[in-house]
């Protein structure tokens, strides 16, 4: 149990949760869509209103056999009743027993079927797109569907199954991500039989699924098919290489269940003849350093075979040169991000040995930038001299270690994002930083017995959108219920309207010259300059803007 804790999410435990837990039946809850009816089942939000729930609504053909490392097919329409009351396989990963790799499946909320025009949100859900769940123990909607919207949390295939990437004809990636693509599809054509408005669309997204809301504000595939922004603790602008192929992973899978590492070799037929258990069931294979690297399965820029292609240029270019969906944008961070796994580091002196001595090849790694280069070694340097001034390494260092977690992980592409975006939309940004230190919190610090938090760790902001029981009660009294009204408000007048603010409250509007963010805490205040010189020196460091504004051949 202890190991599952240490990657991202999970641990799950979740053959031993009964689904049933919520549910009442409610039999003939029927909705007509487009596609065929749906029979739905009925949850009870945290503040009394009855949310009508129709779970595992398959939204495309089932990725198998011949389907398997295609883009996704549309369901076809059907006849019978279809039975909406049970949530989904999970898609096959890693810690999980029953998982299926028939899993194009998502969950729908909503408060009536009047035929009303309700804004909608769509949620991407975090797993750095090689674990996840849309289940509604875990993404709960009792929480936001106080908000008088309409939820949508779709499942996307992960690791190879959903991001294999040769940089060839057979492979040239981002499934997963055109699974998403098809969800935004299916809203639009389905979502006015549950009251919402494919007009008034926020696409959201945590994690890799943050990273997911960024590559679609730039992608040519979902042009219109949303219209506001919520980036939650991931971007597709960090320091983290995105490139035309992920041959490096296609060829660690398949050393995972030998098959041969050439695609000329046979490669992809191989991988196709193993069940989707052998490719997804081995995480652990991938690690190179400790639990490390974080970042595995990424976008690609596709080269172009013909195919219909998600992602055609570095998500910098797009957004430098305007190719860019030009809608409002909330975007922020947590306070500490992945920083608890310095403890990792630090309470393992053969592991700090190694983080000290062979820190440039170990922490390209780690912290996920360019491998293998002088400008990976000059990129190691600058590191190390603005984290760890005076140039040693040891225990008493672990703050360091912590903020280049959370900085290379997410903060910086976070920052980047937000300085990016609000120069090049007309659109709002506002950015905000998540700081409540809660007693529930999905990192402990190590040797505590999962009694002291650490910080604001990544995903702890997602206890107060979501009702998460598989890890919380639900929130009725303070101080946790405060931290859910208050982020709830301000995410559902975002979705509502584009404009987070409250009567109570005024969050102003992200700028270059003011640099002003919403603290999130048990109170609300406005701050400015986030880390700013955290995040100023990583960009001098890593050069992120430059490189890829000028190397790129941007005009
Ligand atoms: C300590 O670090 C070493 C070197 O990275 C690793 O091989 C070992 O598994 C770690 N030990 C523990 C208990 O995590
Ligand atoms: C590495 O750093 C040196 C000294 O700062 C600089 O002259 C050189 O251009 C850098 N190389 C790369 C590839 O960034
Ligand atoms: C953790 O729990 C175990 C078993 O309940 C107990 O023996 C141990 O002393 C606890 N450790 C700490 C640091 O609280
Ligand atoms: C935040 O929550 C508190 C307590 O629930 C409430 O009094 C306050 O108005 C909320 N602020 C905003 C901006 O929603
Ligand atoms: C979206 O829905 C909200 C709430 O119903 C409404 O106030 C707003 O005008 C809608 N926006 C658009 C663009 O239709």
């Amino acid at each position: 149990m202890a190991k599952i804790k240490i990657i991202l999410l999970f641990s799950l435990c979740y053959a031993s949760t009964s689904l049933g837990y919520f549910k009442q039946s409610e039999t003939n809850l029927i909705v007509s869509t487009p596609l065929g009816q749906l029979r739905g089942t009925t949850l009870t939000s945290r503040k009394g209103e009855k949310i009508l729930s129709f779970l595992g609504v398959r939204y495309a053909e089932a990725p198998i056999g011949n389907l398997r490392f295609q883009p996704p097919v549309p369901v076809k329409p059907w006849n019978e009743i279809y039975d909406a009351t049970e949530n989904p396989p999970l898609c096959p990963q890693s810690f999980v027993d029953s998982t299926k790799e028939d899993c194009l499946f998502l969950n729908v909320y909503t408060r009536s079927l009047e035929n009303e025009k309700k804004p909608v949100m769509v949620f991407f859900h975090p797993g750095g797109f090689y674990e996840g769940i849309s289940s509604s123990e875990f993404f709960g909607p009792h929480y936001i569907l106080d908000q008088d919207i309409v939820l949508v949390v779709p499942n996307y295939r992960l690791q190879t199954l959903g991001f294999l990437a040769t940089g060839s004809k057979e492979a040239p990636g981002n499934n997963g991500l055109k699974d998403q693509v098809q969800v935004l599809r299916w809203v639009q054509q389905n979502i006015a039989s549950f009251s919402g408005d494919p007009n008034n669309v926020t696409i959201c997204g945590y994690s890799a699924g943050g990273m997911s809301v960024t590559l679609h504000m730039v992608s040519p595939m979902s042009r219109g098919l949303f219209h506001k922004a919520i980036s939650m603790s991931g971007t597709a602008f960090g320091v983290q290489p995105i490139i035309s192929d992920q041959l490096r992973l296609a060829k660690k899978q398949a050393q995972l269940v030998n098959c041969p590492e050439e695609v000329d070799n046979g490669l992809i037929d191989c991988l196709k003849s193993k069940t989707s258990e052998e490719l997804s069931n081995n995480l652990e294979g991938y690690q190179e350093f400790l639990y490390d690297p974080i970042w595995l399965w990424m976008p690609v820029i596709e080269p172009d075979f013909g195919q219909e292609r998600f992602l055609v240029e570095h998500p910098i270019k797009s957004v430098v040169n305007k190719r860019v969906a030009d809608v409002p944008l909330l975007i922020g961070v947590t306070k500490d991000e992945f920083g608890g796994r310095s403890y990792f580091v630090v309470n393992n002196q053969t592991a700090l040995k190694e983080f000290d001595e062979n820190y440039k090849t170990i922490w390209p790694i780690i912290f996920g930038y360019e491998r293998d280069s002088q400008f990976s070694l000059n990129v190691s340097e600058g590191l190390r001299k603005f984290y760890f001034p005076g140039n040693e390494i040891d225990e008493s260092k672990r703050q360091g270690i912590a903020d280049l977690y959370a900085d290379s992980i997410i903060g910086f592409g976070s920052n980047r994002g937000a300085k990016l975006l609000t120069q090049h939309l007309n659109s709002k940004v506002y950015y905000y930083q998540f700081s409540y230190e809660g007693e529930h919190s999905f990192f402990y610090i190590p040797g505590t017995n999962d009694t002291i938090p650490y910080g604001a760790s990544h995903h702890d902001d997602l206890f107060y959108l979501f009702y998460i029981s598989l890890r919380t009660p639900m929130f009725t009294e303070e101080p946790e219920s405060k931290i859910v009204d208050n982020l709830t408000t301000i995410w559902g007048n975002f979705i509502k309207t584009g404009n987070p603010n409250a009567e109570l409250y005024n969050w102003p509007e992200y700028d270059l010259i003011n640099q002003q963010y919403l603290d999130i805490n048990i109170n609300l205040k406005t701050s400015s300059f986030m880390f700013e010189e955290r995040y100023e020196s990583e960009d001098v460091i890593t050069k992120v803007t430059a490189r890829i504004t000028k190397r790129m051949g941007l005009k």
